[in-house]
């Protein structure tokens, strides 16, 4: 390893999907003792940071990633002294905690925006995006959100519409507004303070809108996919270096962005020096399988060629423009298995699957960037059998999302109460432990 290599170009980081991963009060929800207890387990596996998914104060709409107080731990997964207890204990076994910044959107119970929709005239009305329905009542654009439906929800007390890139309890800040920006600095840096090791910056490239103009439709919906239209626009790397000077300049962390809709030839002006973060999220090789990024029920075949070269090319341009998280799961994603070797998954025979999984490891482990382990790599898991879970299992995010397998005890050792999310079956032959 090169000498200026930087704490985060050496280490392995570890996703954990809290509510997944281990639960310490018997409730069935994983919480952040329940990782403290396992930090022994994680340092054994060479595990150097670890990038928390949404922890904070939160209705659970879409699983914490709408945040209904970014100052606050919900009380599903502990409290702040818990909180402050986990950084500690993994600063000691020199892991840092990452922390999922989500700051495209917050939750429609945020007193920001409870605020914001009391009417025409708060101090924070400019703080979402406001408009007006047409003389038709009808919605400002024809807009889809991520999630299906349309991306403007209408709000009584207001009397207007609001935009939303994804649910409608998640509405969509206003960044154009300086003291959105000020207001989310200092979420930023209030994290910073209390010894966390950097961010991972969710849904990043929505947060500057074009104009809010009608798109081209491409769906029966007669409606326009709202990634299209506002994936990395004009201006955005603006927002992005302000982020960069208000809240990592001086400070030894690193910055992961979810950076769809960036492509390969404007990777220098996003990583690196240059750059406003030290790594992004590349999703061509988890695109591989899909006709087109927008419906993701439409499947095509891929071939190992495929394969090999957008993983050349990736590591081509991570040669040339900085440094790439190296992944093949996350907990939007089919587990890998599942993706990538399909023909294995529907076999009946473990050890085929065990070498699927070496296989994937092999490939994590030597390409060049960051390895970003998930937690269920940690183990490997097998798959559902009837036919009529095939399209569950590939589009629905839950099958990422079941409790981590620890032992062949009940449960899998998760919890000792009733786990959230039914553990897989298979858990008596594949657990950590075993
Ligand atoms: C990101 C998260 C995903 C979440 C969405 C909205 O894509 O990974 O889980 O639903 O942002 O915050």
């Amino acid at each position: 390893m090169s000498e200026g290599m930087k704490w985060w170009q050496k280490t392995n980081v570890c996703e954990i999907y809290i509510r997944s991963f281990n639960d310490s009060d018997g409730d069935g929800i994983g919480d952040l003792n329940g990782i403290t207890e396992k930090l022994d387990y994680l340092k054994e596996l060479g595990i150097g940071a670890i990038w928390l998914t949404p922890c904070y104060k939160s209705p659970q709409a879409d699983n914490g990633y709408d945040i209904a107080d970014y100052y606050e731990i919900d009380e599903t997964f502990g409290t702040m002294e818990d909180m402050d207890h986990l950084i500690a204990e993994a600063g000691k076994r020199g892991i840092r905690i990452v922390m999922d910044l989500v700051f495209n959107h917050t939750s429609d119970q945020n007193s920001w925006f409870l605020e914001s929709a009391s009417g025409k005239d708060n101090p924070k009305s400019d703080w979402y995006i406001w408009r007006d329905a047409r003389p038709d009542g009808s919605e400002p654009t024809n807009w889809r959100n991520i999630f299906g439906g349309s991306a403007w929800t209408w709000s009584e007390t207001r009397g207007q519409y609001y935009l939303h890139t994804f649910l409608s309890e998640q509405p969509d800040l206003n960044w154009e507004n300086p003291e959105v920006r000020e207001a989310l600095y200092n979420v930023a840096n209030f994290w910073l303070d209390k010894g966390v090791g950097g961010f991972r910056m969710d849904a990043v490239t929505y947060i500057k809108k074009p104009a809010l103009t009608d798109g081209e439709p491409d769906g029966r919906d007669g409606r326009a996919a709202i990634h299209k239209m506002t994936a990395n626009t004009e201006g955005i790397l603006d927002f992005l270096h302000e982020f960069k000077d208000r809240v990592q300049r001086g400070r030894d962390i690193f910055t992961v962005g979810e950076a769809n809709g960036v492509r390969a030839s404007e990777l220098s002006q996003w990583v690196g020096d240059e750059g406003v973060f030290d790594m992004v999220f590349e999703f061509s090789h988890m695109l591989i399988d899909l006709n087109n990024e927008i419906d993701w029920s439409s499947r095509r075949n891929w071939s190992l060629a495929d394969l090999k070269r957008i993983l050349g090319d990736s590591q081509r341009n991570t040669a040339e423009n900085g440094w790439y998280p190296i992944f093949f799961e996350n907990h939007d994603q089919p587990r890998c298995i599942d993706h990538y070797f399909p023909w294995v998954s529907d076999s009946e025979n473990g050890s085929e699957e065990s070498m699927a999984a070496k296989v994937i490891g092999t490939l994590m482990f030597t390409l060049r960037g960051t390895p970003f382990v998930y937690h269920h790599f940690l183990i490997h898991e097998g798959r559902t059998e009837e036919e009529a879970l095939e399209a569950v299992r590939h589009f629905s995010r839950d099958s990422a999302r079941t409790p981590m397998q620890w032992t062949a005890e009940e449960n899998a050792g998760f919890t000792t109460g009733e786990p959230w999310l039914p553990v897989n079956d298979n858990y008596r032959t594949c657990n950590a432990d075993s």
